[in-house]
């Protein structure tokens, strides 16, 4: 059995936790790659409601092995917070490993998180201020705290020493804040290391025993590819990698470990904070698309901007990520919406075209979406399991969609169950029994 990697195809919220969710049954282990608690995944079973930020979304199975990668960067506050959560409901979490090479978000990166945002007054980003950014900026700086260190004091204490006093300027607004004292964050920290210990391992050689017993390794995405530091929508974009080939990097295995790799897209397009984002729809549409759908942030309650499918950027992202699959998530929040729009290429200014994904910032920021109309459907699609249950219009949508990019649909999500997921026969051979 394969490696599959479940990426973000648009800007993050596309649904992926469902898809790691439902792959999670069949496979051995599931690794998150990188980002941190600025994810969210909500997933529903039955009555319950779980949010993830920072566990994978493979945890509900009792005993299953959930990595979290050297890639992520790790809020101990909020994962104990996590853990603690699970264990109320209940749920077996000894199959929890944490890489201990994954780097620790500290109280200063949360500060300065909120500090830069202000500073940029309206020219902000519109970060989670989860710390993301400072702490991946440390890491590459060589500042960086490791999971490792938090099961040595001195080692530790050292560390945060030398990481702060760089900051010092920087920090200087919140010289009284309480959390910014050496000593206490450092006991601070040798209490979550006490308590996080048990899961911290060397993670990489787990996902080579599972490959090499040809099992099924899933790599669980956050964020998504316009939101890259390389490939997305430079700056209004978050700090890490969300493509594909960092599921490697933030995994610990080489490129021929990943046999799969498939996007995950909404039906429509949504995107949080600032940027570019040319198929958007400023309107009464763009109001009900994000009632319907549900559109409001996992981890901040931030409405999230809503518009039209855009097919230049997934195409972009096809390519980028060299997607084998594409799974199209709530085709049931376009019911209703008659005619239905689809961007295929960019209108510039002065009447330019532009038929790729322009690399200028200045082209994309004033790019809107040269809209074609596709006929939209009435009927409830929520029962449908399979393609040949959906109104032949929403077929065609989806015909469109998989011609125009050149791959094949893999899923399709007509409601937020569990089960309410049609496999095509692209993905039946890793459709779970249950599903
Ligand atoms: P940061 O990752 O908190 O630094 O935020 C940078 C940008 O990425 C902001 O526009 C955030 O709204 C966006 N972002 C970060 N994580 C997610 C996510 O999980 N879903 C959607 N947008 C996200």
């Amino acid at each position: 059995m394969p490696g599959v990697a479940i990426i973000g195809a648009q800007w993050g919220d596309e649904g992926k936790g469902k898809v790691v969710d439902l792959l999670a049954e069949q496979a051995d282990v599931v690794i998150r790659f990188q980002g941190g608690n600025n994810a969210g995944h909500t997933i529903v079973r039955g009555k319950d409601v779980y949010k993830f930020h920072l566990v994978p979304s493979g945890i509900l199975y009792p005993g299953k092995l959930c990595v979290i990668g050297n890639g992520v960067v790790v809020d101990p506050a909020v994962l104990t917070d996590e853990i603690d959560g699970l264990r109320r409901s209940g749920i077996d979490i000894s199959g929890l490993r944490i890489s201990a090479n994954a780097h620790l978000i500290m109280p200063y990166h949360k500060l300065l998180d909120h500090a830069g945002e202000a500073k940029l007054g309206k020219l902000q980003i519109g970060t989670t201020r989860r710390g993301i950014g400072p702490c991946y900026a440390d890491k590459a700086a060589r500042l960086g705290i490791r999971m490792q260190d938090l099961l040595d004091e001195k080692i530790l204490k050292q560390k945060i020493y030398a990481a702060m006093e760089p900051k010092r300027l920087m920090l200087r607004p919140f010289a009284k804040d309480p959390t910014l004292d050496l000593h206490a964050m450092t006991e601070e920290y040798r209490t979550f290391g006490h308590r996080l210990e048990p899961y911290i391992a060397d993670t990489p050689p787990i996902a080579w025993q599972v490959l090499e017993e040809n099992g099924l390794v899933v790599f669980e995405g956050a964020q998504g590819t316009m939101l890259d530091i390389d490939h997305g929508t430079y700056p209004f974009v978050t700090s890490s990698n969300p493509v594909a080939g960092s599921a490697c990097v933030g995994a610990g295995v080489g490129p021929s470990s990943i046999h799969e790799v498939w996007g995950v897209a909404k039906a429509y397009a949504t995107r949080v904070g600032a940027g570019p984002f040319p198929t958007e729809l400023d309107d009464d549409l763009g109001e009900r698309m994000r009632q319907s759908g549900g559109e409001f942030g996992t981890t901040t309650g931030r409405p999230r901007r809503t518009g039209w499918l855009d097919l230049v950027a997934l195409r972009y992202a096809t390519k980028v990520n060299g997607l084998t699959g594409l799974v199209v998530t709530k085709l049931d929040v376009l019911t209703g919406i008659d005619p239905l729009n689809v961007a295929t290429r960019y209108l510039g200014p002065e009447g330019a075209m532009f038929d790729e994904f322009p690399y200028h910032q200045s082209i994309l920021h004033k790019a809107r979406g040269d809209l074609i109309e596709l006929p939209g459907w009435h009927e409830d699609i929520r029962a449908a399991r399979s393609l040949d249950d959906l109104p032949e219009t929403a077929r065609s949508y989806l015909d469109y969609i998989s011609d125009f990019l050149g791959i094949p649909v893999v899923m399709v999500g007509v409601g937020p169950g569990r089960d309410e997921m049609i496999w095509t026969g692209a993905s039946e051979r890793l459709r779970p029994a249950a599903a």
